[in-house]
């Protein structure tokens, strides 16, 4: 990995113990991203790609989760590892180094605070000021997102806003101690296209101000080839496959990409095309089987010999420069079955 990068995740697992058993809901995830990129995570519902972020995060209750790996900044006073960092020391950093955008806008804002208390109050907690001072800030931040009128709409409450409206409140309070990594899980789903597409310009904006890494979670791939540098896939806890997006999008490497691009032609094509369905279920993240979780679904095991596929945990490996997959096909495979 390179010394560049901002935020190294290496092998990172999560999972939670329930009545039915172990819940592996995250299982050897690891990637990095450097400032001013954009990493989009794409996965069906359930997947992990919320859990994943809220680990980086440090948002987990740590007596109920079981976390392990690791998950490193690389700040300009050097690096540090998350997981192993006591919880004062990632509550310091989260809101100002590192930011989310929850997948539901309203769990994150408090309906009976004006927008511009609470961004005030997220500004408050890492800077000295007063409360003028704070709502001072905030106007600013609403100006930045683009909300008009931010002097008088500082005082309004969270319903008095449309959901675009509202979602660039949600940017306004993410971004307001200009952190360096920012993730935002599905920040566009409710919106419509066109809202959506304003949002998107947004956050690239933001990025470009403040040089921000990005994690996006997606699962829209028109959205992805827009937006994003890099795509990590994620099936059944695991990144099954990251790449640029164009060898994303020309050259998929594991037959679950395979499956879900498989109606897409042409990048340029793409419109807002959701992730297609795949015959068959993922699997129970309770027990997960030996071998390769893809493999109910395969179409291409049966290529690989002595039932590998079901025995043994593909690793995460390179399929050409940048490029990674988990599956135990060659390479002359893989390009014969794309
Ligand atoms: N606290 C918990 N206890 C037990 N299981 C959990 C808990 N939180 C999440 N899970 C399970 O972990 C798996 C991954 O969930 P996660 O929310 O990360 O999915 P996701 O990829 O974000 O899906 P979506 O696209 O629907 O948002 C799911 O099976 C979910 O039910
Ligand atoms: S490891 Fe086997 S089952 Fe898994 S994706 Fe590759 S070919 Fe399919
Ligand atoms: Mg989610």
């Amino acid at each position: 990995m390179s010394a560049h990068n901002y935020l190294e995740v290496k092998k990172l697992n999560v999972s939670f113990p329930t009545e039915d058993g172990l819940v592996a809901a995250t299982s050897d995830l690891t990637f990095s991203l450097a400032r001013g990129e954009t990493l989009a995570i794409v996965g069906e519902s359930g997947s992990g790609k919320s859990v994943s972020s809220l680990a980086i995060m440090g948002l987990h209750n740590r007596a109920r989760t079981n976390i392990s790996g690791e998950v490193i900044l690389n700040l300009p006073t050097g690096s540090l590892e998350l997981l192993s960092s006591s919880e004062d020391t990632v509550r310091d950093l989260r809101g100002k180094e590192m930011a989310m955008i929850f997948q539901d806008p309203m769990s994150s804002l408090h309906p009976y605070f004006s927008v511009g208390a609470q961004i005030a109050e997220a500004w408050l907690l890492h800077n000295k000021g007063n409360k003028s001072d704070g709502l001072k800030r905030a106007i600013e931040m609403l100006e930045l997102v683009g909300i008009p009128l931010p002097v008088e709409r500082v005082h309004d409450f969270p319903h008095q806003f449309s959901g675009g409206m509202r979602q660039r409140v949600m940017i306004a309070m993410a971004l307001v101690n200009n952190p360096s990594l920012l993730i935002a899980d599905e920040p566009t789903t409710a919106l419509d296209v066109t809202v959506q597409a304003q949002i998107l310009k947004l956050l690239r904006d933001m990025q470009k101000e403040f040089n921000m890494a990005i994690i996006l979670i997606t699962h829209d791939l028109g959205v992805v080839a827009e937006f994003a540098d890099r795509v990590n896939v994620m099936y059944a806890g695991k990144n099954v496959e990251e790449a640029p997006v164009r060898d994303l999008y020309y050259k998929p490497a594991h037959p679950y990409t395979l499956g879900l691009l498989r109606s897409i032609p042409r990048v340029d094509q793409i419109d807002t095309h959701r992730l297609q369905t795949i015959p068959g279920q993922p699997p129970s993240l309770i027990n997960l089987p030996m071998g390769c979780a893809f493999a109910p679904r395969c179409p291409y095991k049966e290529l690989v010999p002595n039932n590998l596929c079901t025995t043994k945990n593909p690793e995460l490996s390179n399929f050409a420069d940048n490029h990674l997959t988990r599956c135990h096909l060659t390479h002359d495979q893989i390009e014969s079955v794309r």
